[in-house]
């Protein structure tokens, strides 16, 4: 499918690690679709090597930049800035990670340097990538800049642990930035909401094989996949959607607005 909607747009894609990243299949995506990428990732995924077979299949260049210092994404801004001649189209901020999570530290018990660490690798990073544009002024009028979240910003999911923090701080962000990047340049900043999705870093959280299958089951047209997720955000980074921007979009199969579908209440049902 390439109906070409994003042809003559240009986009910095932060956050594809390896084949299953969310971020991967939108840059390959918005490749399809026409756009012209530059992609980035922390200096220490870049290591792993994944992301040059990503760097070939969508002929994009790959600049290294921790999103929590602000020298690397100054230098980053006037790479990708260099490579596309000038001011570009989109920005996609699909970074995220939890030391408690990863440790397995329980949300009563958190060591709050590894939440403070995790608060600025996914939620704080979102404003340093959009002040860094905006001091630079780097985007083209009615540009679109996306971020990734998670419902559990709205809603109690236990084992998301400290990220449910971030992700709401993270959606905070996207409103407050958003409203300033409207007046000065007609820029969009929206976040999408995703099903839950076998990632590296979704397949993290704790019994994330359980909760998948629960969300699945609770979900009229089921979960939404990494795949589906592409061709959404390529449709908010397309000039259709020029009028969408300080949203919160949920992109999960109907899980959102769902108290208790019919697959879940055979469960509990007695004989
Ligand atoms: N997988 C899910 O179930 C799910 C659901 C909803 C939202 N999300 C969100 O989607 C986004 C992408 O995650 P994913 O599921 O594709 O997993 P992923 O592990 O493939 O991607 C996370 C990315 O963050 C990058 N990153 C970590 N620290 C960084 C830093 N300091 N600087 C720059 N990059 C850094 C990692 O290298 C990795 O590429 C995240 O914001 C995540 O919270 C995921």
């Amino acid at each position: 499918m390439s109906n070409q909607l994003l042809t003559g747009k240009k986009g910095l894609i932060f956050g594809a690690l390896n084949e299953e990243s969310i971020a991967w299949k939108i840059a390959e995506k918005a490749h399809a679709q026409g756009a012209e990428l530059v992609l980035s990732n922390a200096p220490v995924a870049m290591r792993m090597g994944a992301i040059n077979q990503l760097a070939e299949k969508t002929q994009a260049p790959v600049f290294p930049a921790d999103a929590t210092k602000m020298e690397d994404l100054d230098q980053l801004f006037a790479q990708t800035e260099a490579h596309f001649g000038g001011a570009f189209d989109f920005i996609l901020h699909s970074i995220g990670m939890s030391v408690n999570v990863r440790k397995g530290k329980h949300y009563t018990d958190l060591n709050h340097d590894w939440l403070a660490k995790g608060w600025d690798v996914s939620a704080a990073s979102f404003h340093r990538v959009m002040q860094t544009a905006w001091k630079r002024d780097s985007l083209k009028e009615w540009g679109s800049i996306l971020a990734l979240t998670y419902i559990a910003a709205q809603r109690v999911f236990p084992d998301y642990n400290d990220m449910a923090d971030n992700k709401a701080y993270l959606e905070s962000i996207a409103r407050s930035f958003g409203y300033h990047w409207g007046i000065r340049k007609k820029v969009r900043v929206n976040t999408i909401s995703q099903s839950p999705t076998p990632t590296t870093a979704g397949s993290g959280v704790k019994g994330f094989d359980a909760f998948i299958n629960y969300a699945e089951q609770m979900s009229p047209l089921g979960n939404a996949s990494a795949d589906d997720c592409a061709d959404y955000a390529i449709s908010l980074f397309s000039d259709l959607t020029r009028k969408v921007t300080l949203q919160n979009l949920y992109h999960d199969g109907g899980f959102s607005q769902v108290g208790v579908s019919d697959a879940v209440m055979e469960k509990f049902l007695k004989d």
